[in-house]
């Protein structure tokens, strides 16, 4: 296996139809390159929908093999995971993109592709992540396959938004094929479909202790921060004023940034960046960004 894996056809490997479902390849490889010349304690899949990771036990002749998912009557927000298993493959809802209440005809409270905000479904996948590696043994390993999601105009990438248990191992592009979008013709000449997916790697090689890998976003503002030059801080005082602004004008935003609060020279200081960058033609009274 490499870093990148393309499975233009997805094998004979549990229910074609099932939607969402994922190349048995994915999982069949995942098991010889752990198991070269063994078999997996115990193999269990969740989420294991059309039955994909089924097949694939019963081709590589492992016996021992558990698959769960709410289609089956297992819940992986309310049960338990059984215990006793060295590889784990998950393969969870992309948030609300397919929903499997529609697949199954039946509804549950616990889906994690109910329709429900974004970080709403981070949180039910990082208890049920938290789950799995738990329930690991010492030295086992947790594949997970996840994509990124699209939604009106924003960009969602779930494996950097949710938690992270154990230790990364390997980080797999997996080329995404039959993509509902793939005969979508798109106006927009800016836009990239999204054509890959992750499958994550988690080793647990730790008895006790365990890394849990957060990520947050924090809103920053310009005037705020000092690791900024004269010159950006200029650039984005001169967009905000509409392209176009005396240096008064200029100094009056400037002033009260953090920048200026540790110089004592702030309208010299404008005066000598607006002069000495190309990117600034004065105009009469008034500056203009000017970008070739
Ligand atoms: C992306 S699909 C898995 C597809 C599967 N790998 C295959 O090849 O068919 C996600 C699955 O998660 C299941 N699911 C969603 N929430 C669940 C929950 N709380 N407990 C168990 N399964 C759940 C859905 O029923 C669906 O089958």
């Amino acid at each position: 296996m490499q870093s990148v894996i393309n499975y233009p056809n997805r094998g004979n490997f549990g229910d074609s139809k099932y939607r969402g479902n994922c190349s048995g390849y994915v999982i069949r490889d995942l098991i010889k390159q752990y198991y070269p010349s063994s078999k997996p304690k115990k193999f269990v899949e969740i989420f294991s929908g059309g039955g994909t990771g089924k097949d694939v036990a019963k081709e590589l002749e492992i016996n021992n093999s558990l698959h769960l998912d709410l289609n089956n009557g297992w819940d992986a927000l309310a049960d338990e995971i059984p215990t006793g298993s060295d590889f784990i493959f998950s393969h969870p809802p992309y948030w609300d993109i397919i929903s499997y209440a529609n697949q199954r005809n039946s509804y549950s409270n616990n889906d994690l592709s109910n329709k429900m905000p974004y970080e709403e479904f981070i949180k039910k996948l990082d208890i049920v992540n938290e789950k799995i590696y738990h329930c690991l043994l010492y030295g086992g390993r947790h594949a997970l396959l996840i994509g990124d999601v699209r939604k009106q105009g924003k960009y969602y990438s779930i494996i950097k938004d949710m938690m992270w248990f154990g230790e990364l191992e390997s980080h797999i592009i997996k080329i995404q094929n039959n993509c509902v979008s793939d005969n979508k013709a798109y106006n927009n000449n800016e836009f990239i479909p999204i054509k890959h997916e992750h499958l994550l790697i988690f080793r647990k090689n730790k008895i006790w202790v365990f890394n849990v890998k957060t990520t947050s976003t924090i809103k920053n503002n310009i005037m705020d921060v000092t690791n900024i030059t004269w010159r950006d801080l200029i650039q984005a005082t001169l967009q905000y004023l509409k392209n176009s602004a005396t240096i008064d004008e200029i100094y009056n935003i400037l002033v009260k940034s953090k920048k200026a609060k540790n110089n004592n020279y702030v309208r010299e200081k404008i005066r000598q960046t607006l002069n000495n960058n190309p990117n600034f033609q004065k105009v009469k009274d008034e500056w203009i960004l000017c970008v070739e």
